[in-house]
């Protein structure tokens, strides 16, 4: 098994993966066109003969937070450690852009916890997060996911009203 970047010839598997957990809720849904946008956030496992595996994205909010998202392997490849690996990868990736906060939604928060990640109790400490996904969530108010976070809790955020759209971050 071998883990590599995504390339736009995988955005059909993505795309088919990840909305086929995303019924009820596992994975959020993504559209075809949105997929194939940020096929550059996308890290693949596919088998030595090249059949596809699974994957998982890092989005980059900016130099203080990027998010894990859409992580799933195919029914055959679970437990056989594809996910841990494409997990590990963008880790990595996230360090490659010195990023130190990586924040990631989840119900299974006791796969996450083996890479390093914590629960954050208060979802509001994400707020980029919140504003990019949650406010357009139907299960905004029955949200069943744990909030985790693996590095620092962030002490900016980049999104929403306070923000102006040109403003610029420095990370202190
Ligand atoms: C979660 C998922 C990506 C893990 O991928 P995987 O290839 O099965 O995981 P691995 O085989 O790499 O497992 C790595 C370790 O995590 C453990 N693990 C795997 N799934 C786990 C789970 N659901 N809960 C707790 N631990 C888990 C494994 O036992 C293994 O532990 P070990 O190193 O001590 O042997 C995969 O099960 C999946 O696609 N799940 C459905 C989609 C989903 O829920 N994604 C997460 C959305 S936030």
């Amino acid at each position: 098994m071998r883990v590599r970047k995504a390339r736009l010839q995988d955005a059909t598997n993505i795309f088919e993966l990840v909305n086929s957990l995303s019924g009820d809720g596992t994975l959020l849904k993504r559209q075809f066109a949105e997929i194939c946008e940020n096929v550059r956030d996308f890290t693949v496992a596919e088998s030595e003969t090249g059949v596809f595996l699974g994957c998982g994205a890092l989005h980059l909010y900016g130099p203080h937070l990027a998010e894990v998202r859409s992580i799933v392997m195919t029914p055959g490849a679970k437990g056989k450690g594809a996910g841990g690996r494409v997990l590990k990868a963008l880790i990595e990736e996230a360090e490659e852009h010195g990023i130190q906060s990586v924040c990631l939604f989840t119900r299974i928060p006791d796969f996450f916890f083996r890479f390093g990640f914590r629960v954050v109790e208060d979802k509001a400490e994400l707020p980029d997060k919140i504003f990019k996904d949650c406010q357009s969530c139907p299960r905004l108010h029955r949200c069943d996911e744990v909030a985790m976070v693996r590095g620092r809790i962030p002490r900016v955020s980049i999104l929403g009203p306070k923000h102006e759209a040109e403003q610029l971050v420095r990370i202190g």
